[in-house]
């Protein structure tokens, strides 16, 4: 017998019962709870007129399953009006700047900017623009937006929301045509995976999200790995750090900009802050897709998954764990728990470099990321890893090869771009031709060198 999901949605405790918890949050609130203030464009978490706020942050709805959020406080553009219907500020602000037209997008981009706003992080023009990269608008043109959410963050303190209710987030299995497990502890999530392998294993969603949302998929059961602590944790020791395969990239942000910075500064690329919000780097890793973004980082790091089952635990490194195009090492019951992340020594080179049609809120043609240590002028280990270069993540083991005990030189540099070629046989596809990713991961590596020699920090500046 199934139990009730429960949610605080604009501050009033909410009982969805009769629903499936695999109907996604956006088709609840625009169906069986009638507010249709929330808005559906893509379907696919591109577009951002589905942007509601799950515990504070900013979700896409399209992408949520109501199965995911019970526990949770929602809030939709409907919770901001004041009792006497006075528009919150940013709504005023945004009329005030003419920063809507036909008001499609107007919902998502408020409640980014709500989102934003009470966040309390200062209003620079970068981080207003990272705010609102998740939310597109074909009419206005972003100017007016910006400058709408510029003049209300710099108004006032972050604006009250509705109060939290606690609601009781213990086990729960929630029945429907999709039966839903949320287990809470580590040997609960082992026991429901050995005996339903074939369920779909859901983290943020935001992958497996699209298939419900976009693609009308109906799973049968989901087993749902986000509150469970060995999962959720994330653990920092002076030389490496642990990162639970359902922590969101929201939650490894501050870790990784302390610690390693470059991978911040490509999470801070990855998605959107609604993306960022639910995506976890466990489901990067478990999709196996060949252009995810965390992976190649990974490798180049030279990470270990932690993995379990009933029968044990088990680590395995990265290097061996993608085995061909979305195949892994994982077995049918088995999970993986955390990552564990080696940090670059003081005397390595880390660097990423993300290449994309789109700066933000776009999937990469190619992904480069290096580790290395030159001592004396000479190569003394490196790990060179790309996404969009093969059917999986993978190392330039050639190119490696050619820079290991060589000077650390423009000769060098040529010598393991010319490698490039006996490690990657790259795809062509609408995002990039198989030349171009070859020519891109080669100027990857000539731009790398002039990093360390200071030539291209100009060049990176323009
Ligand atoms: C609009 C949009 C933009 C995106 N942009 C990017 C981008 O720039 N770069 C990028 O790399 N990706 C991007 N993605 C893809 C996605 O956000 C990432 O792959 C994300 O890390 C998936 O994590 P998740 O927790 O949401 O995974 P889910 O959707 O929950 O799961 C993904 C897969 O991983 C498996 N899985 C999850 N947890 C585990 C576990 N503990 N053990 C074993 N298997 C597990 C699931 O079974 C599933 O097969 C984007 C997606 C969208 C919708
Ligand atoms: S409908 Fe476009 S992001 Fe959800
Ligand atoms: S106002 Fe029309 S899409 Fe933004």
């Amino acid at each position: 017998m199934g139990e009730p999901i429960e949610i605080v949605l604009n501050g009033q405790r909410r009982r969805l019962d009769g629903v499936s918890p695999a109907m996604t949050l956006l088709d609840w609130l625009r169906g069986p709870a009638r507010l249709t203030g929330t808005k559906e464009g893509c379907a696919e978490g591109d577009c951002g007129a589905c942007t509601v706020l799950v515990d504070r942050l900013p979700v896409n709805a399209c992408l949520a399953l109501v199965g995911q959020m019970h526990g949770r406080a929602i809030h939709t553009v409907e919770g901001l009006r004041s009792a006497d219907g006075t528009p919150h500020p940013v709504q005023r602000a945004l009329a005030e700047s003419d920063g809507t037209q036909c008001g499609y997008c107007t919902p998502g981009i408020v409640m980014s900017a709500v989102a934003f706003a009470c966040g309390g992080e200062p209003p620079t023009p970068e981080l207003i623009h990272d705010a609102l990269a998740g939310n597109l608008c074909r009419c206005t043109g972003y100017r007016p937006i910006v400058e709408a959410v510029t003049r209300c963050a710099q108004s006032s303190g972050p604006w009250p929301m509705a109060p939290t209710i606690a609601i009781d987030t213990g086990s729960r299995t929630f029945d429907g045509a999709t039966v839903l497990h949320a287990p809470r502890t580590l040997s609960e999530l082992l026991q429901l995976r050995a005996a339903y392998p074939d369920a779909w294993l859901l983290a943020g969603g935001t992958d497996l999200g699209v298939r419900i949302s976009h693609d009308r998929e109906v799973p049968r059961r989901i087993i749902h790995v986000g509150g469970v602590p060995e999962l959720t944790m994330l653990a920092e020791h002076p030389d490496r750090i642990e990162i639970g395969a359902a922590a969101t990239y929201r939650q490894c942000l501050p870790a990784m900009a302390n610690r390693a910075k470059p991978f911040a500064e490509m999470i801070r690329r990855l998605g959107s802050r609604q993306i960022r919000s639910m995506g976890t780097m466990g489901g990067n890793i478990g999709t196996a897709s060949p252009i995810g973004d965390s992976p190649p980082v990974l490798l180049a790091l030279g990470a270990t998954l932690h993995v379990a089952s009933i029968r044990g635990r088990r680590a395995i490194a990265l290097d061996d764990f993608f085995l061909g195009y979305r195949r892994t090492a994982l077995a049918a019951d088995e999970i993986i728990v955390s990552i564990d992340m080696p940090l670059p020594a003081a005397d390595e080179t880390f660097d990423v470099d993300k290449v994309s049609k789109r700066r933000d809120q776009d999937i990469s043609a190619v992904l480069g990321a290096y580790r290395l240590r030159v001592i004396d002028g000479v190569v003394r280990s490196a790990r060179l890893a790309y996404g969009g270069m093969a059917a999986t993540p993978a190392r330039a083991r050639h190119a490696e090869a050619a820079l290991i005990d060589a000077p650390w030189n423009a000769a060098t540099i040529e010598r393991a771009v010319a490698a490039l070629v006996n490690d990657f046989k790259p795809l062509d596809d609408w995002r990039a031709s198989a030349d171009y990713r070859l020519m891109v991961a080669g100027n990857l590596l000539r731009r790398l060198h002039m990093r360390s020699t200071g030539v291209a920090v100009e060049l990176d500046a323009l």
